[in-house]
Protein backbone atom coordinates (compact mmCIF):
# COMPACT_ATOMS: atom_id res chain seq x y z
CA UNK A 1 0.00 0.00 0.00
CA UNK A 2 1.39 3.64 -0.85
CA UNK A 3 2.11 5.21 1.97
CA UNK A 4 1.73 8.72 2.76
CA UNK A 5 3.09 10.85 5.37
CA UNK A 6 0.50 11.19 7.70
CA UNK A 7 1.47 13.81 10.34
CA UNK A 8 1.24 12.40 13.93
CA UNK A 9 -0.50 9.35 12.80
CA UNK A 10 1.19 7.23 15.85
CA UNK A 11 -0.10 9.73 18.38
CA UNK A 12 -4.05 9.56 16.47
CA UNK A 13 -3.87 5.56 16.13
CA UNK A 14 -2.86 5.57 20.08
CA UNK A 15 -5.08 8.00 21.39
CA UNK A 16 -8.14 5.97 19.81
CA UNK A 17 -10.76 4.51 21.75
CA UNK A 18 -10.50 1.59 19.31
CA UNK A 19 -6.92 0.69 19.63
CA UNK A 20 -5.08 -1.60 21.51
CA UNK A 21 -1.56 -1.25 23.21
CA UNK A 22 0.79 -4.44 21.14
CA UNK A 23 3.27 -3.83 24.08
CA UNK A 24 1.61 -6.48 26.50
CA UNK A 25 -0.10 -9.46 25.79
CA UNK A 26 -4.00 -8.81 25.12
CA UNK A 27 -6.69 -9.05 27.90
CA UNK A 28 -9.40 -10.46 25.89
CA UNK A 29 -12.01 -10.86 28.60
CA UNK A 30 -11.69 -7.15 29.82
CA UNK A 31 -11.26 -5.93 26.05
CA UNK A 32 -14.96 -7.24 24.91
CA UNK A 33 -16.79 -8.05 28.62
CA UNK A 34 -18.32 -11.28 26.61
CA UNK A 35 -17.72 -14.34 25.08
CA UNK A 36 -18.42 -13.91 21.02
CA UNK A 37 -15.89 -15.25 19.04
CA UNK A 38 -12.92 -13.31 17.84
CA UNK A 39 -12.28 -12.81 13.96
CA UNK A 40 -9.00 -11.10 13.21
CA UNK A 41 -8.07 -9.57 9.97
CA UNK A 42 -4.71 -9.03 9.14
CA UNK A 43 -3.50 -6.42 7.41
CA UNK A 44 -6.46 -4.13 7.66
CA UNK A 45 -5.30 -1.34 5.60
CA UNK A 46 -7.60 1.54 5.98
CA UNK A 47 -10.33 -0.71 7.86
CA UNK A 48 -13.86 -0.61 5.18
CA UNK A 49 -13.53 -4.23 5.28
CA UNK A 50 -13.43 -4.63 9.57
CA UNK A 51 -15.80 -1.24 9.48
CA UNK A 52 -18.76 -3.28 7.54
CA UNK A 53 -18.17 -6.68 9.00
CA UNK A 54 -18.09 -5.77 12.61
CA UNK A 55 -21.83 -3.49 11.65
CA UNK A 56 -22.94 -6.26 9.70
CA UNK A 57 -21.80 -8.81 12.53
CA UNK A 58 -22.51 -7.84 15.94
CA UNK A 59 -22.09 -10.90 17.65
CA UNK A 60 -18.75 -11.08 16.25
CA UNK A 61 -15.43 -9.39 18.27
CA UNK A 62 -13.31 -8.08 15.50
CA UNK A 63 -9.86 -7.37 15.74
CA UNK A 64 -7.80 -5.64 12.92
CA UNK A 65 -4.00 -5.63 12.48
CA UNK A 66 -2.51 -3.02 10.37
CA UNK A 67 1.58 -2.67 10.70
CA UNK A 68 1.62 1.14 9.54
CA UNK A 69 -0.25 3.65 11.47
CA UNK A 70 0.48 5.90 8.48
CA UNK A 71 -2.53 3.35 6.84
CA UNK A 72 -4.67 2.99 10.33
CA UNK A 73 -4.93 5.97 10.91
CA UNK A 74 -7.64 6.31 7.83
CA UNK A 75 -9.58 3.17 9.56
CA UNK A 76 -9.63 5.39 13.22
CA UNK A 77 -10.74 8.40 11.82
CA UNK A 78 -13.68 6.28 9.86
CA UNK A 79 -14.47 4.89 13.48
CA UNK A 80 -14.45 8.50 15.05
CA UNK A 81 -18.16 9.24 14.60
CA UNK A 82 -19.27 5.58 15.46
CA UNK A 83 -19.88 3.75 17.78
CA UNK A 84 -18.73 -0.53 18.05
CA UNK A 85 -18.40 -1.88 20.50
CA UNK A 86 -16.97 -5.01 18.97
CA UNK A 87 -14.62 -3.56 17.08
CA UNK A 88 -10.55 -3.17 18.45
CA UNK A 89 -7.58 -2.42 16.34
CA UNK A 90 -3.95 -2.74 16.55
CA UNK A 91 -0.67 -1.46 15.23
CA UNK A 92 2.37 -3.83 14.62
CA UNK A 93 3.55 -6.43 12.49
CA UNK A 94 1.92 -9.89 12.10
CA UNK A 95 4.78 -11.45 13.01
CA UNK A 96 4.47 -10.31 16.73
CA UNK A 97 1.08 -11.62 16.96
CA UNK A 98 1.52 -14.34 18.60
CA UNK A 99 2.95 -12.57 21.48
CA UNK A 100 -0.13 -9.88 21.26
CA UNK A 101 -2.99 -12.06 21.05
CA UNK A 102 -4.06 -15.10 23.42
CA UNK A 103 -5.39 -18.23 22.13
CA UNK A 104 -8.58 -17.20 21.00
CA UNK A 105 -9.00 -16.47 17.62
CA UNK A 106 -11.40 -18.25 15.16
CA UNK A 107 -11.17 -16.97 12.45
CA UNK A 108 -8.44 -15.08 10.46
CA UNK A 109 -9.15 -12.80 7.09
CA UNK A 110 -6.17 -12.21 4.72
CA UNK A 111 -7.38 -9.75 2.50
CA UNK A 112 -5.41 -8.50 -0.56
CA UNK A 113 -2.27 -9.36 1.05
CA UNK A 114 0.85 -8.17 -0.17
CA UNK A 115 1.98 -10.51 -2.90
CA UNK A 116 5.60 -10.60 -2.40
CA UNK A 117 6.16 -12.06 -6.08
CA UNK A 118 9.76 -12.85 -5.67
CA UNK A 119 10.96 -16.08 -4.54
CA UNK A 120 13.23 -15.01 -1.91
CA UNK A 121 10.75 -13.55 -0.37
CA UNK A 122 8.15 -15.96 0.13
CA UNK A 123 8.87 -16.25 3.79
CA UNK A 124 7.15 -12.55 3.72
CA UNK A 125 3.57 -13.81 1.84
CA UNK A 126 0.94 -13.80 4.97
CA UNK A 127 -0.02 -17.10 3.98
CA UNK A 128 3.86 -18.88 4.46
CA UNK A 129 4.91 -21.44 7.04
CA UNK A 130 6.23 -18.81 9.32
CA UNK A 131 2.91 -16.59 9.71
CA UNK A 132 1.01 -20.17 9.55
CA UNK A 133 2.77 -21.36 12.63
CA UNK A 134 2.34 -17.67 14.24
CA UNK A 135 -1.46 -18.11 13.80
CA UNK A 136 -1.34 -21.83 15.44
CA UNK A 137 -0.30 -19.88 18.41
CA UNK A 138 -3.40 -17.62 18.38
CA UNK A 139 -6.34 -20.13 17.25
CA UNK A 140 -8.61 -20.81 20.34
CA UNK A 141 -9.40 -24.36 18.78
CA UNK A 142 -9.58 -25.52 15.04
CA UNK A 143 -7.28 -23.07 12.46
CA UNK A 144 -9.95 -21.78 9.95
CA UNK A 145 -8.75 -18.63 7.44
CA UNK A 146 -10.35 -17.12 4.76
CA UNK A 147 -8.68 -15.32 2.09
CA UNK A 148 -9.25 -13.31 -0.80
CA UNK A 149 -6.99 -11.68 -3.85
CA UNK A 150 -6.60 -10.48 -7.48
CA UNK A 151 -3.20 -12.01 -7.21
CA UNK A 152 -3.69 -15.44 -9.17
CA UNK A 153 0.60 -16.12 -7.96
CA UNK A 154 -0.27 -15.46 -4.43
CA UNK A 155 -3.09 -17.19 -4.31
CA UNK A 156 -1.63 -20.06 -6.26
CA UNK A 157 1.08 -20.25 -3.84
CA UNK A 158 -1.87 -19.86 -0.73
CA UNK A 159 -3.52 -22.64 -2.33
CA UNK A 160 -0.10 -25.14 -1.94
CA UNK A 161 0.89 -23.63 1.34
CA UNK A 162 -2.00 -24.25 3.67
CA UNK A 163 -2.74 -27.82 1.76
CA UNK A 164 1.13 -28.55 2.65
CA UNK A 165 0.66 -27.37 6.22
CA UNK A 166 -2.89 -29.62 6.54
CA UNK A 167 -5.48 -27.51 5.94
CA UNK A 168 -8.73 -28.54 3.85
CA UNK A 169 -10.30 -26.36 1.51
CA UNK A 170 -13.78 -25.35 2.50
CA UNK A 171 -14.72 -23.54 -0.46
CA UNK A 172 -12.45 -21.84 -3.44
CA UNK A 173 -13.71 -19.66 -6.05
CA UNK A 174 -11.85 -17.52 -8.62
CA UNK A 175 -14.76 -15.06 -9.57
CA UNK A 176 -16.20 -14.22 -5.63
CA UNK A 177 -18.64 -10.93 -7.46
CA UNK A 178 -20.32 -13.83 -9.55
CA UNK A 179 -20.94 -16.16 -6.37
CA UNK A 180 -23.53 -16.14 -3.65
CA UNK A 181 -20.33 -16.07 -0.55
CA UNK A 182 -21.41 -14.26 1.98
CA UNK A 183 -19.14 -10.83 1.39
CA UNK A 184 -18.25 -7.45 2.78
CA UNK A 185 -15.84 -5.40 0.22
CA UNK A 186 -12.16 -4.22 1.07
CA UNK A 187 -10.61 -0.50 -0.39
CA UNK A 188 -8.75 -3.04 -2.53
CA UNK A 189 -11.64 -4.83 -3.66
CA UNK A 190 -13.68 -1.99 -4.40
CA UNK A 191 -10.58 -0.78 -6.78
CA UNK A 192 -10.11 -3.85 -8.58
CA UNK A 193 -13.87 -4.77 -9.31
CA UNK A 194 -14.09 -1.13 -10.97
CA UNK A 195 -11.55 -2.25 -13.12
CA UNK A 196 -13.30 -5.39 -13.92
CA UNK A 197 -10.37 -8.00 -12.05
CA UNK A 198 -12.02 -11.17 -10.90
CA UNK A 199 -11.43 -11.92 -7.11
CA UNK A 200 -9.90 -15.65 -6.22
CA UNK A 201 -11.74 -16.75 -2.50
CA UNK A 202 -10.77 -19.43 -0.10
CA UNK A 203 -12.14 -20.95 2.74
CA UNK A 204 -9.66 -23.19 4.40
CA UNK A 205 -9.82 -25.22 7.91
CA UNK A 206 -7.44 -27.25 9.47
CA UNK A 207 -8.75 -29.03 12.42
CA UNK A 208 -6.81 -28.66 15.64
CA UNK A 209 -4.48 -31.47 16.51
CA UNK A 210 -5.23 -34.09 19.30
C1 LIG B 1 -2.44 -4.40 -0.29
S1 LIG B 1 -2.94 -3.77 1.24
C2 LIG B 1 -4.63 -4.34 1.41
C3 LIG B 1 -5.40 -3.56 2.44
C4 LIG B 1 -6.83 -4.07 2.71
N1 LIG B 1 -6.82 -5.38 3.32
C5 LIG B 1 -7.66 -4.08 1.46
O1 LIG B 1 -7.99 -5.18 0.99
O2 LIG B 1 -8.01 -3.02 0.96
C6 LIG B 1 -2.07 -4.86 2.35
C7 LIG B 1 -2.00 -4.30 3.76
O3 LIG B 1 -1.42 -5.29 4.60
C8 LIG B 1 -0.52 -4.66 5.49
N2 LIG B 1 0.47 -5.67 5.89
C9 LIG B 1 1.31 -6.35 5.06
N3 LIG B 1 2.09 -7.18 5.78
C10 LIG B 1 1.74 -7.04 7.07
C11 LIG B 1 2.18 -7.62 8.28
N4 LIG B 1 3.19 -8.50 8.29
N5 LIG B 1 1.59 -7.25 9.44
C12 LIG B 1 0.58 -6.34 9.44
N6 LIG B 1 0.13 -5.73 8.32
C13 LIG B 1 0.69 -6.09 7.15
C14 LIG B 1 0.09 -3.54 4.65
O4 LIG B 1 0.66 -2.52 5.44
C15 LIG B 1 -1.13 -3.06 3.87
O5 LIG B 1 -1.84 -2.04 4.56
Amino acid sequence: MRLRNVKNAKEIVSSSRYSIDATNRIDIDALFSNENPIHVEIGMGKGDFLIGMAEKYPDINFIGVERYESVLVRAVEKLEDKNLSNLRVVAMDALNIDGVLPKVVSVIYLNFSDPWPKKRHAKRRLTSEVFLKKYDAIFKSDAHIIMKTDNIGLFASSLERLSQYGYKFYKVNLDLAASDIDNVLTEYEKKFMSLGVKINYLDAVKNREK
